[in-house]
């Protein structure tokens, strides 16, 4: 029963042994082979010791044994070793082509700078002892295949440096294709060198900044260079391939619009892409093509835009005010979408002439030809904007009106290479005309207006107030007035005055007159009284009536009636003239019915009768105790 444990034991002591003993054993590690490289390109083999004892820093041998030499070992290069190289190697690693780079202490990499058909073979990464006792595995191996440079790049059509108009369309072609007996992949990066400096790297001076605008990688996704990664999300910029003759692969890129900054060297690289045995992609063979210089033109040393006529205008009212807006120094290959705009500063509003003032829209032309109006939806009716030809856009008010007056502006906001931008596009350039002066003269025109009570009984509460304004228009041609009754508050500075004691009077209070109805100059009738029935009429070709029916308390106040004068265009429009009067205000005060009169004696009776009772009681107390202190001083 105890041989058998005995056994197992000692067994078990030998393996653990053997671990622990095999747990520092020496070992070289190469990557796995075949590796396939191209001549003339670079072949980096990393080596890395485990394992060892001694200095940390461990010495490395290469040899290679070429396929041809039958198994005859040939020195590469060594770390410790000037002498080490064999004949065909000793130019090639005194000028550095051949090479051990140093990773660390344990890790180096053997770095062939151009590799020759001659360096295919088995490649031994070799470490000299540093251990106490011979252990383990002082080299390893890996087989290196050169396989011809099938690498093959070309462009289609060079840039020439010419200057292209911002917002032209740019496209680069590149061919490429590579004939392996391995199955290799082909990358494709078309990038640009130098010219606009958006990186805006603050030292200032010509800095070569290299930029990737866009990849096709070795698995054929699209990849967008960083700085270009907003315009490939915005579908800006493309990048297509297509089958070429002779199974060569034909990337086109596709810029929609250039930008002043896309200025630069253009270039397209080739990057052929091997799956090595242990399963990562290594880049074997690289060539890169100058397509050319790009120029790129802005639009803002060419545009220009100008209105006709030019400086001032001065029209009759109701004759059609034209202006023309033109769009210059366009470039005709690029098809940019125009947005143009008529602005207005400064007109005759309804009540005053307004100088300055904001800039307001009066028509835009949108990109898609869309015509839209500003918030005097009154023009549209009698007024038009149209593309008169290419680059020029009209405005037309057919029957020019007093408002009308101000300063024209045309606005033009470019979408370089855009012809139909998306809302959020911002404009590649906005640019303003010269403004246009037009003054409108009016015939000449005077109102006058006169208000009046009608002679009659007393207004009492619940009868009819009645108010006559007289409006005379002096003008020549056709005219109508619009006439509108307003009332205030009758004011009452007197109470307010002698209530305060000291305190500084209260400024008057301005009541702002309340519009009650109104005659428009076509007749239709506007009540805004929502109190006691009201009602308008006219009664001559000059007397305008307002009635106010079933008068109640709150319709007492001061009334007063405006006239303003219309005008009709030779067209037959009509519009307002800007001539106005206000007629004289009318106090309407309205006496209590007979019924509440009743009550003022008996209200007056009982005040007058406390009044000279409290009068005698004064006198008397007053005059008496006077009288008493006199006689008191005379003792
Ligand atoms: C040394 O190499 C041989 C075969 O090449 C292998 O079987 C052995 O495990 C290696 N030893 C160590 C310690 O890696
Ligand atoms: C492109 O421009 C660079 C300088 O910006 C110049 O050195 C180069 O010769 C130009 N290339 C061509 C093809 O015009
Ligand atoms: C208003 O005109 C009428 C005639 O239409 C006339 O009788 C009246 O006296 C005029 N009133 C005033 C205040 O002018
Ligand atoms: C209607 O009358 C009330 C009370 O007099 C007033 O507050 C309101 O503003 C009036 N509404 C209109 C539209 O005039």
């Amino acid at each position: 029963m105890r041989k058998p444990a005995m056994a197992m034991k000692t067994a078990l002591f030998v393996f653990l042994l053997y671990v622990l003993h095999c747990a520092v054993c020496r070992d070289v590690t190469l990557p796995t082979g075949p590796l396939y490289r191209v001549a003339g390109f670079p072949l980096s083999l990393p080596c890395v010791v485990s394992g060892y004892e001694g200095p940390r820093t461990q010495d490395f041998e290469w040899f290679l044994y070429r396929d041809d030499s039958g198994g005859r070992q040939m020195g590469v290069v060594s770390t410790r070793d000037k002498g080490f190289p064999y004949a065909p190697f000793q130019a090639r690693v005194r000028n550095g082509e051949v090479r051990v780079e140093r990773d660390s202490g344990e890790a180096v990499r053997l770095v062939i700078q151009r590799l020759r058909a001659e360096d295919q073979g088995n490649y031994e990464c070799y470490t000299p002892s540093t251990d106490t006792v011979y252990q383990g595995n002082y080299s390893n191996m890996v087989t290196v295949k050169v396989i011809p440079d099938t690498l093959q790049i070309s462009y289609s059509r060079a840039l020439t440096g010419q200057p292209v108009p911002e917002g032209a369309m740019l496209t680069l072609t590149c061919s490429g294709s590579i004939r392996s007996q391995q199955l290799t992949h082909l990358s494709i990066t078309f990038g640009k060198r130098g010219g606009g400096d958006s990186s805006g790297s603050g030292a200032g001076g010509e800095v070569s900044t290299v930029r990737e605008i866009i990849s096709i990688d070795k698995m054929l996704g699209i990849v967008p260079g960083h700085s270009y990664k907003k315009r490939y999300d915005d579908g800006e910029i493309t990048l297509e391939k297509r089958n070429g003759e002779g199974g060569q692969g034909v990337y086109v890129m596709r810029m929609k619009a250039v930008r002043p900054d896309d200025s630069g060297s253009y270039f397209c690289e080739a990057s052929q892409w091997i799956l090595d045995p242990d399963r990562s992609w290594q880049k074997i063979a690289q060539r890169m093509l100058d397509i050319g210089n790009l120029t790129v033109q802005q639009l803002a040393e060419s545009l220009s835009i100008t209105s006709s006529p030019r400086g001032e205008v001065t029209l009759q009212v109701g004759s059609p005010l034209i202006l023309t807006c033109e769009v210059l120094g366009l470039p005709s290959e690029v098809n940019s979408g125009l947005l143009v705009q008529w602005m207005k500063r400064g007109s005759v509003r309804s009540d005053a002439v307004v100088a300055g003032g904001v800039e307001v829209e009066v028509a835009r032309m949108s990109t898609d030809g869309i015509v839209s109006w500003g918030d005097d939806l009154s023009r549209a009716n009698g007024g038009s904007m149209e593309k008169v030809a290419e680059g020029k856009y009209s405005l037309k008010l057919f029957s020019a009106r007093p408002v009308d007056t101000g300063v024209y502006r045309c606005v033009v906001s470019v979408y370089a290479g855009r012809s139909n931008p998306g809302s959020s596009t911002p404009a590649t350039l906005t640019q303003k005309s010269e403004g246009v002066i037009v003054n409108l003269k009016t015939k000449d025109v005077a109102v006058s207006a006169v208000a009046q009570l009608p002679r009659g009984p007393l207004l009492k509460r619940g009868n009819t107030i009645t108010l006559i304004c007289n409006a005379t228009v002096k003008t020549t041609g056709p005219a109508q007035v619009q006439v509108q009754w307003l009332r205030w508050p009758i004011p009452e500075p007197v109470i307010r005055g002698s209530v305060s004691d000291g305190a500084p009077p209260d400024p008057p209070v301005v009541e702002t007159p309340r519009l009650i109805a109104a005659l428009m100059h076509d007749g239709v009738v506007n009540i805004h009284s929502n109190g006691s029935e009201v009602s308008v009429d006219r009664l001559s070709a000059i007397s305008y009536r307002l009635r106010v029916h079933q008068a109640a308390i709150e319709d007492q106040g001061m009334y007063a009636c405006h006239a303003e004068v219309w005008g009709q265009d030779p067209h037959g429009g009509w519009y307002y003239t800007g001539v106005k009067a206000e007629s004289n205000a009318l106090n309407v005060y309205l006496y209590a019915r007979a019924g509440d009169l009743l009550l003022i004696p008996l209200v007056v009776g009982v005040s007058s009768a406390l009044f000279v009772g409290i009068i005698i009681i004064a006198t008397v107390t007053c005059c008496f105790m006077n009288r008493l202190a006199k006689q008191r001083a005379r003792k």
